[in-house]
C-alpha cells in the first residue's frame, strides 16, 4: 500500500478543484464573528486506516450525536502586514491554550488552498465543549466540525453565492482535513463517509447525510457514553491510522468494513435489531482486534471496559433487551439502545454499570441532526 496522494490519476481530482474558492480578490469584508455548535459522533461500522491527505481507506457510517457538542466563535479582522505566517490565538474553556495551536496550525496549512482568506485575517478562536475536558471522549471531530463551518461562514460572506449543498459539503471537506471523523460531524442523524457503491453521492472527500430509509426503531436511538477511562488516549489516532500500514490484516479489514456498509444499510431499513447489535458489537472489537494484532501492539480497553461488556451481553439475554455496545479508539463504552428501552437501560446504568465507570460518571447522549449557526 503507498501513502502517496491519489489524485493525480483519479477523477476525484476534478471534485478537489471545485473545493477551491475563486472570489478572494473580491474580499471587501474587514472583520466579524461568526458562531457555530457542531456535534460529536460515534462511528457503527469503524474508520481506521488513511492515506494522504485524510483519505479513509474504508466507508464508514456513524449516528451524530446531539449533547455532545462544542461551541466555537470565530472572531477574524484584516491583518495589518502581509506576512504569510497564519496568525490566530486559542482561547479554550476560557483560558488560551497554546497547546492546541500546532494541531491548528496544520489545518490551515492543509486548507489554506481552498479556503485563501485564512491568510489575510487575524483570528481569534474561541472554544468550549458541553463534555468535560478529561472525558477521554475524542473533542476533534466536534472541535475540528465547529471550526470548519466558521469558516465557511466566512467564505459564505465573501461569496454569497454558494449554494446550501456546496456550504455544507465543503465544511465537511475541511473538517476532513482537521481530523478525518469530524468529516461526520457537521449534518445529521446517520452519516456515510467514504465511497460505496449502494450510497448515493458518497465520497472519499466528505460526509454525506445518509439518505436511505430507516425503520422507525432505529430513531432518535440513545447512546450513554460510560466514562471508564478519563485520561488522555494512549494512542494518538494519527499513530493509530498509521500502524494501519503494513497490517497484516489491513486489506481483509477494509473489504470487511465495505460489506458492513453493505449490510447494516440492509438492517437499517428492515428494522433488522439483532443483525445490527451483531454487527456495531463486532465493528468495534473488530476495531480493538487490529489495534491488538499491530506492531507494535496496543490494548486500549481495561478490566472495567470488560466487565461492562460482560454485563451487557448478560443483561440483554435476561431481559431479552436490544442493548448493545460500541467503542472507540479508547477505554470507554457507547451504550447503544432504542428509545423505547430508555427507562430500563438507564435503571440498569444506574444499578449495574455506574460502579464501572470512573467516578460513577455518565453521559446520556442521542441521536442528532448536525451543526447549528448561534
Ligand atoms: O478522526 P480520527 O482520525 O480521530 O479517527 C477516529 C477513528 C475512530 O474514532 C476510532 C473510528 C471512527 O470511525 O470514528
Amino acid at each position: 500500500m503507498s501513502k502517496t496522494s491519489i489524485f493525480a490519476e483519479n477523477s476525484e481530482d476534478l471534485k478537489v478543484e471545485d473545493f477551491k474558492s475563486k472570489e478572494l480578490e473580491e474580499n471587501t469584508i474587514d472583520n466579524g464573528t461568526v458562531t457555530w455548535k457542531t456535534p460529536s459522533n460515534i462511528a457503527l461500522v469503524k474508520y481506521w486506516g488513511k492515506r494522504d491527505p485524510q483519505l479513509p481507506e474504508n466507508p464508514s457510517i456513524s449516528f451524530t450525536l446531539n449533547n455532545c457538542h462544542t461551541i466555537t466563535t470565530l472572531a477574524f479582522e484584516k491583518k495589518e502586514n502581509n506576512s504569510k505566517e497564519f496568525s490566530f490565538e486559542v482561547i479554550f474553556e476560557g483560558r488560551k491554550k497554546e497547546a492546541f495551536k500546532p494541531k491548528i496550525q496544520k489545518f490551515f496549512e492543509r486548507i489554506q488552498e481552498y479556503v485563501p482568506f485564512v491568510n489575510l485575517y487575524h483570528f481569534t478562536i474561541t472554544s468550549e465543549n458541553s463534555f468535560p475536558h478529561s472525558s477521554g471522549i475524542a473533542s476533534s471531530a466536534s472541535g475540528m466540525s465547529a471550526l470548519s463551518m466558521c469558516l465557511m461562514s466566512i467564505e459564505k460572506q465573501l461569496n454569497p453565492n454558494i449554494s446550501e449543498e456546496y456550504f455544507y459539503q465543503k465544511a465537511s471537506f475541511l473538517a476532513r482535513l482537521g481530523s478525518g471523523s469530524a468529516c461526520r460531524s457537521v449534518k445529521g442523524e446517520l452519516v456515510v463517509w467514504g465511497e460505496h457503491d449502494e450510497i448515493n453521492g458518497s465520497s472519499d472527500l466528505y460526509g454525506v447525510p445518509f439518505s436511505s430509509e430507516v425503520a422507525a426503531i432505529f430513531k432518535n436511538y440513545q447512546d450513554t457514553i460510560l466514562l471508564v477511562d478519563k485520561g488522555e488516549k494512549q494512542v494518538s489516532s494519527t499513530v493509530g491510522h498509521n500502524l494501519m500500514f503494513n497490517h497484516p490484516y489491513a486489506q481483509n479489514r477494509f473489504l470487511q468494513a465495505k460489506e458492513n456498509i453493505s449490510k447494516i444499510k440492509t438492517f437499517l431499513k428492515e428494522g433488522a435489531i439483532s443483525e445490527f447489535i451483531a454487527l456495531v458489537e463486532s465493528e468495534a472489537l473488530t476495531l480493538h482486534a487490529m489495534m491488538m494484532t499491530s506492531n507494535p501492539y496496543f490494548i486500549l480497553m481495561k478490566p472495567k471496559t470488560l466487565e461492562i461488556i460482560n454485563k451487557i451481553w448478560e443483561y440483554r439475554v435476561s431481559n431479552g433487551s436490544n442493548v448493545c455496545f460500541t467503542l472507540d479508539a479508547g477505554a470507554n463504552v457507547h451504550l447503544l439502545y432504542p428509545e423505547n428501552e430508555k427507562e430500563a437501560i438507564r435503571k440498569f446504568i444506574t444499578e449495574e454499570l455506574a460502579m464501572f465507570c470512573q467516578n460513577g460518571h455518565y453521559i446520556h447522549d442521542e441521536v442528532g441532526d448536525g451543526a447549528k449557526k448561534i
